[in-house]
Order: C-alpha cells, then structure tokens, then sequence
C-alpha cells in the first residue's frame, strides 16, 4: 500500500488482515475532521484491493480506542454546519457497516462518543480489560450524531440504550459484555484476541463468510428474508458449497478456492 496517512496507521499481514489504528495519541485518538477524511479514504483503499481478507479497527497506545468526536471542532458547530458533521460521520461510519469483509473492533481503552459509535458501526467488538465505553455526548449538550442513537439500539435493545445515552455515564469492560455491547472481554490482548477470531474465520469459504454479512446486514429490513435466500441460493452454486459438503462427506478438510 502506498497511501501515507498522518492520522491512521495501516497495515496488511501476509494473510490479508487489514490492521488500521486511529492514531491521535496526544488527543486519545479524537476524531477531528481530518481523522474522518482519511478514515473515508482508507475505506477506499480497503473497499477494491482484493488482498484484504479482514479489517481489525484499533486506536494507538494503552488508554483510548478512540475518546470520541474533537471537542474543540464541535464547539464551534452551528445548525447547518452540526448537521453536515453529523452526515459526514455517518456516511463514513455505514461505509464500515457495509464492508463485505469481517470487521472488529479492539477496543483498548476509553471508546467514548463518535469512538463508541465507531465501534458500533464494526460488525464486532473485542474489549480489554480496561475498556470504558459511553455515549456521554449529553453532557455536552448535543445527542450521539454518528449513528450512534441507531447501532446502540439495535445492539443493547432500546431501554438499556436511552438508559446509557440520556444519564451519558460510562460502562466498563464487564459491564458491556454483560448487556451484549462487546462480544467479549480479552484475558490478555483484545488485539490479539481478534487476530485470532480472523484467523478462525479465514479457515471458513471465503464466499460464504461475504454472504453472511451481506444476509445478517439486512436483520431488521422487510427485504432481509428474501435477501437471505437469494444469498443461500447463490452459494449453492459454487465451487466452495461442493467443496465444503464434499470435505465433510469425505473426512477431510476443505480446501476453499473463493470461487
Ligand atoms: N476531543 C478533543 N480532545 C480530547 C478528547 C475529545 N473527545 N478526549 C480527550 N481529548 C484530549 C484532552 O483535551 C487532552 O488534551 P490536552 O493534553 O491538549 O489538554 C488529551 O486528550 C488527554 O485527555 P485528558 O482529558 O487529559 O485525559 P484523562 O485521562 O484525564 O481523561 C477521558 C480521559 C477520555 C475520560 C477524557 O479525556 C474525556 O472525558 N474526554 C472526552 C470524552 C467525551 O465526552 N467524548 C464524547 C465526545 S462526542
């Protein structure tokens, strides 16, 4: 990859994993606008290089995944300017929801506001132990603007998400484990952790991983049913199904081509 980037680190392992780390250190990772305008051209990068097989989003040093949106460049938001920020943030932040690729999170620390939200928008989250997380934007005054008051919903179910977004407070590691904000808590390295869950993915048809995002990103919608059996259908049709019953048929392993 020949894209630099001051904001973001990226790097590609040889078997295809993607590792990008939001990397603001002196500001715990904040996201400012130039964080967003090249988390937006990362995706670019990452959305037609065939060679990336998985993303892993993570933030720099021991303290912060990402501790939210840049408080400095709210302050000076105003109506139509608040409005286009917030547009902007979702936009980059569905563009990572609808990644055909596995997409986790390892929150290292405080993932706070448009950082939570960033993590809301991977399709899982992995925490360390000292992982907090919140949407504590009302104590500023505004509400989350990143998809924030749609993907905690739909995660945490819509008590527990007014519950978190109207008193702001902060959830630790346990906590968010416990009411389904993070998939797991790490004993030693929520990084590696993840490293491990794309590895096991990757032993899986690589067509029909993309599938099963494609069919779970459409729970919720009236079309998602139909959508399910169009996918199931077309994976019937390919080299991986045969392979894979036939593996299983013959006592092996299956050896999948992603065709
Ligand atoms: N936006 C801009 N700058 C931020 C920031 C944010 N969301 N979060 C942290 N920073 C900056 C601090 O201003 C500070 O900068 P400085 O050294 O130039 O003063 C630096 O990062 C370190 O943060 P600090 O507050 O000193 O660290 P801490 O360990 O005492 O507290 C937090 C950590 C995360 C609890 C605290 O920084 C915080 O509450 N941040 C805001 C969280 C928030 O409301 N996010 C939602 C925004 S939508």
């Amino acid at each position: 990859m020949d894209v630099t980037y001051e904001t973001l680190l990226l790097e590609v392992n040889e078997a295809g994993i993607c590792r990008l780390t939001i990397n603001r250190p002196d500001k715990m990772n904040a996201l400012n606008s130039q964080v967003l305008d090249e988390l937006d051209q990362a995706i670019d990068q990452i959305e037609v290089d065939a060679d990336i097989k998985g993303l892993i989003i993570t933030g720099t040093g021991e303290k912060a995944f990402v501790a939210g949106a840049d408080i400095k460049e709210l302050s000076s938001l105003d109506e139509e300017t608040g409005k286009d920020v917030s547009r902007k943030g979702q936009d980059i932040f569905q563009r990572i929801e609808d990644l055909d690729i596995p997409v986790i999170a390892a929150v290292n620390g405080y993932a706070l506001g448009g950082g939570c939200e960033l993590a809301l928008s991977c399709q899982i989250r992995i925490a360390d132990q000292n992982a907090v997380m919140g949407l504590p934007e009302v104590s500023l005054g505004l509400i989350p603007g990143y998809g924030g008051t749609q993907r905690l919903t739909e995660t945490v179910g819509k008590a527990k998400a007014l519950e978190l977004i109207m008193t702001g407070r902060f959830v630790k590691a346990d906590e968010a484990e416990k009411i389904g904000l993070v998939n797991s808590v790490s004993e030693g390295s929520a990084l590696e952790d993840a490293e491990k869950m794309m590895a096991a993915i990757q032993k899986q048809g690589p067509l029909a991983v993309r599938n099963a995002i494609l069919a779970v990103n459409q729970a919720g919608k009236e079309s998602g049913y139909k959508s399910e059996a169009k996918l199931f259908g077309e994976l019937c049709a390919t080299d991986d199904f045969k392979e894979g019953t036939g593996a299983f048929l013959e006592k092996r392993k299956p050896d999948f081509s992603g065709k």
